[in-house]
């Protein structure tokens, strides 16, 4: 049977959506949740339309009254929803109408086209500022781990092999690099959110005479002297979503880098390493193993960032095959933003969490980067300080490590008889190399794990993070 014909752009047509196509396209099940930009919008072109003299100052009033109860009403949960009015900028419009009449008004020299791209980018700045925070705060509980922890060294490792000794806060610094750069990276999303659409209407803007700065400054798209900042082109405005290609970009990098993290933490965490003990109100056991204790939140923080490699890759997909301008495939554009929004905030969280909880096992530490091994570099450069091109020094140590392994001795062990027979420019200090202390107090150039720099570092971050 045939349906009434749709409330608000209904005119043309006899009969409504059947009810197969309205689950089928309706969004307010996902984009309800942009009720507050939505209403936020509606007053700023509201008020600009009061401005330029196209509603009256009190239909106005009466509107931005309207919107305000009816956002209170979603705030407290008691707003119906109704999929029969597709998605959140019509369902706030009908509600708008049964109080108001003057809402009848609002759409006027306004596009849904125009709307949602406002309400985008108001929801992108405010999403913004929501990850920088939680990524600040993220950094704040990797930071207090370093700073309890500035002793301890442990052995860095490439290939997964032991290969120099670093300072475990130095380790822990360069996540707070990967995640400073996150964060910079958003605040490069909320910059490019930081243009106002309204005006561009459905696609070609209007015919009525708007105001669009006004409405920018209303909806605080302005630069830092507070000069409104209005989209150039009207075409672009309401059809690019490059935007939420780069906000789900910055999350998906995000995730690698905490996946990253996950995965140190894993390693650390294991009977193998023992550097770590995860926090036991973020593991879980086995229900058939009574010994087990497994790291979840990191091996989860592991697979959601495939998650969010995977709503970058949506909206990569989705754009791209567009012909100019908005086409309804759009619509889809935002549940893997939110997604990536969401799952982004709780992965910084738990990450918190987890290091906030956790425990450092020193003497494990201290046995794992007491393997001399770790200092052979040091040796080529003894030998290199006595002259020797590098390539030599490199062989010749090279030479030392495999006389050790035959010898079945630690490479420290050796005698210095032995040691200038495979160079003579060992001398008897050779031995000095294996000084930790001494070891690192010389990586002393900037980016370096020695202590000076360690020491420069905790003073650059608390200054960073406060
Ligand atoms: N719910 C729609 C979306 O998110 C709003 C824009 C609808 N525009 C249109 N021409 N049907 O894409």
């Amino acid at each position: 049977m045939a349906k009434k014909a749709q409330a608000t752009w209904g005119g043309r047509f006899s009969a409504g959506p059947a009810e197969l196509m309205l689950r089928f396209s309706e969004s307010v099940s996902f984009d309800a949740r942009l009720a507050p930009f939505d209403i936020q919008g509606s007053k700023g072109h509201s008020a600009m339309l009061a401005h330029v003299g196209i509603i009256t100052r009190k239909e106005r009033d009466a509107i931005h009254a309207g919107l305000d109860a009816i956002l209170a009403e979603i705030q407290a949960g008691q707003f119906t929803w109704s999929t029969q009015l597709e998605d959140v900028h019509m369902n706030i419009e009908q509600a708008l109408t049964k109080r108001v009449p003057a809402a009848a008004k609002l759409h006027t020299a306004r596009s849904r086209n125009d709307q949602v791209a406002t309400d985008m980018r108001l929801y992108f700045k405010a999403a913004c500022t929501d990850l920088v925070q939680r990524l600040d705060a993220a950094q704040r509980a990797i930071l207090a781990v370093a700073g309890t922890h500035a002793d301890i060294l442990i052995p860095g490792y490439t290939h997964l092999q032991r290969a120099q000794p670093v300072f475990f806060a130095h380790h822990l610094f360069a996540y707070l690099e990967m995640l400073q750069r996150d964060a910079e990276r958003f605040a490069v999303v909320q910059d490019h959110a930081n243009w106002c659409p309204l005006g561009s209407g459905a696609i070609a803007g209007t015919t009525l005479p708007i105001d669009r700065e006004f409405s920018a400054k209303a909806l605080g798209f302005v630069d830092a002297r507070g000069r409104p900042r209005v989209t150039q082109n009207s075409m672009d405005a309401v059809s690019d979503r490059d935007l939420h290609i780069e906000f789900a970009s910055a999350c998906a990098l995000v995730g690698v880098h905490l996946s990253r993290i996950a995965e140190d933490l894993i390693l650390w965490a294991s009977q193998e390493f023992k550097f770590v003990e995860l926090p036991d109100a973020f593991c879980t056991g086995s229900s058939l193993m009574p010994q087990k204790k497994n790291p979840d939140s990191m091996e989860l923080t592991r697979g959601k960032s495939a998650r969010l490699q995977g709503n970058l890759h949506t909206l990569l997909t989705l754009a791209k095959g567009l012909p100019l301008t908005y086409n309804r495939d759009l619509q889809e554009d935002k549940p893997p933003v939110f997604d990536s929004h969401d799952q982004t905030a709780i992965l910084l969280d738990v990450l918190a969490g987890t290091f906030a909880g956790m425990t450092v096992r020193r003497e494990r530490c201290a046995a794992a980067v007491g393997d001399p091994a770790l200092l052979a570099t040091d040796l080529a450069d003894y030998l290199v300080r006595a002259g020797v091109p590098f390539r030599e020094a490199h062989h010749a140590v090279g030479a030392l490590v495999r006389l050790a392994e035959e010898n079945k001795v630690l490479l420290d062990q050796l005698s210095h008889d032995d040691v200038s027979k495979v160079h003579p420019k060992f001398g008897p200090d050779w031995a000095d190399c294996f000084d930790l202390p001494k070891a690192m107090a010389r990586r002393r150039g900037a980016g370096m794990p020695g202590p000076a720099q360690l020491k420069r570092q905790f003073a650059r971050w608390k200054k960073l993070l406060g």
